[in-house]
């Protein structure tokens, strides 16, 4: 008997940006059960974003199925809901912090789900400070750092405590030791995600099954095996080509 809870689905998903003729999602089909710590490595361009997009009903697919929690999503409508239990940190921390400050943008997403204001400053305070942040709440968001308002981002997702996480890239421009802090939160998470990342030893670290994609479509484990190459020769820093 399968006892795993099905949180997303996509089956046979097709889906094309406007004025292109190519397939950045073909006929994908994927599953999110409960509990899962799913990592995604795959080439540049291969339709990752474009994969959580469309989880989050940003993309609108040409066809196909989407179900989420059990219900098949369709409309604009049918994803509102689902954006407060999904939380979903952009590839671009751009894309993520609009607000004037710091505390403001952590406190966006518990504000919008009905927490007091005082309530909604101490879970972005206490989020900035799990993430190593604190003091910086009163700065303007957007004069921080690259990798400052990644974590500023992360607390933004990480505050609203979603059921499932979808992370894009969470450890671009991160230093070590912040990402070594994320490996930490994200293993101390009893949560459903995936993780899109082109760091293998963060991914290893985080993850229990690493997928891919290609030609629109995800490879899962099964199909692939993703490992780490390390080998010994004597070819030294030479170019050379493996047989
Ligand atoms: N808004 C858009 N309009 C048209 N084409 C787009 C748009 N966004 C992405 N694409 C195209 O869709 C394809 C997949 O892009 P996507 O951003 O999903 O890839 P990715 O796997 O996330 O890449 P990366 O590793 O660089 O982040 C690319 O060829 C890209 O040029
Ligand atoms: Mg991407």
């Amino acid at each position: 008997m399968n006892n795993k809870k099905n949180i997303i689905r996509l089956k046979n998903i097709t889906f094309s940006y406007p004025g292109s003729d190519i397939c950045t999602l073909d006929t994908l089909d994927l599953e999110i059960n409960k509990g899962d710590r799913l990592g995604m490595m795959a080439p540049n361009g291969s339709g990752k974003t474009t994969l959580l997009h469309t989880i989050m009903g940003l993309c609108k697919p040409d066809s196909g199925v989407i179900e989420i929690f059990g219900k098949r999503l369709k409309q604009e409508k049918d994803f509102t809901p689902i954006r407060s239990k999904i939380g979903l940190l952009f590839q671009d921390s751009d894309d993520q912090l609009f607000c004037p400050t710091v505390l403001e943008d952590v406190a966006f997403g518990p504000l919008n789900l009905g927490f007091s204001q005082q309530d909604a400053i101490d879970i972005a305070k206490t989020t900035l400070e799990k993430l190593g942040i604190q003091g910086v709440e009163k700065n303007v968001t957007h004069r921080m750092s690259g990798g400052q308002k990644r974590l500023i981002a992360l607390a933004a997702v990480l505050a609203m405590e979603p059921e499932v996480l979808l992370l894009d890239e969470p450890t671009a421009g991160l230093d070590n030791r912040v990402r070594e802090k994320l490996i930490n939160i994200l293993n101390g998470l009893d949560i459903t995600y995936l993780v899109i990342s082109h760091d293998f030893d963060f991914i290893k670290a985080v993850t229990d099954k690493i997928y891919s994609m290609e030609s629109g479509k995800i490879l899962t484990d099964e199909k692939i095996h993703i490992h780490r190459h390390e080998h010994i020769h004597k070819h030294g820093k030479r170019p050379h080509v493996h047989k």
